[in-house]
């Protein structure tokens, strides 16, 4: 019986040592409601223009924070800001408003992790609610030298994460197109 046990014991071990690198990405894959996350913030005088409305500076400050945190907790590695894909201000947000900024990982490439970040304005008086800013930021996962790391895999589930997923993919390689375009061209 004691060799019996050893086999079995033996066995497992090496079925565990064959899982290839592929096998490891998909046994931790997390998925984008995980590591989503809300901030809130209330325009005060120090975040306004002349114009008496929210500074852009001021929004894409809170953007990079909360799409930050979201790179974070999904590798648990330090992370940087290595750029911003995309950002629109789609309407001007008042003194006084709440601000509701919600941010979710899209995609993840070997290194590096896409998220998308909405900024939603509420009028605290009347309860409006108004689409304010949208942005995609591309964050990269450093190892203790500040060399990029491998992050986990992304499982996107719901109907949502998948179209996010699907079209940071597409953005991802059209911009991989251009810089190869740009390339050949100098
Ligand atoms: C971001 C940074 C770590 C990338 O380092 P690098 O040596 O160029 O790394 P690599 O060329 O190996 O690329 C690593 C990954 O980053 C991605 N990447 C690098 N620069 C990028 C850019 N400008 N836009 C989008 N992705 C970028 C690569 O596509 C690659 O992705 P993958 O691993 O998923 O395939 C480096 O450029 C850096 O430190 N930049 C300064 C960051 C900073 O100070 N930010 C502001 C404060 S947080």
């Amino acid at each position: 019986m004691p060799s019996l046990k050893a086999s079995v014991g033996t066995t497992i071990f090496i079925v565990q040592n064959q899982k290839t690198k592929e096998d490891m990405k998909v046994a931790t894959l997390k998925t984008p409601s995980e590591t989503a996350i809300e901030m809130r913030e209330m325009v005060m005088p120090n975040h306004t223009n002349n114009h008496g409305t929210v500074f852009g500076g001021t929004v894409m400050s809170w953007i990079d924070i909360a799409a930050a945190m979201v790179a974070a907790r999904h590798c648990g590695r330090p992370v940087v800001t290595a750029h911003i894909d995309d950002i629109d201000f789609i309407a001007p947000i008042k003194m006084g408003y709440h601000v509701l900024i919600q941010a979710s990982l899209n995609y993840v490439g070997k290194s590096s992790m896409i998220v998308g970040v909405k900024v939603t304005s509420e009028n605290p008086y009347t309860g409006e609610v108004r689409t304010t800013t949208k942005a995609y930021l591309t964050f990269v996962a450093l190892d203790d030298l500040g060399r990029p790391v491998s992050v986990p895999g992304l499982n996107p589930e719901t109907e949502d994460e998948i179209r996010r997923f699907d079209n940071a993919k597409k953005r991802v390689q059209m911009k991989k197109d251009v810089r190869s375009t740009l390339k050949n061209r100098s």
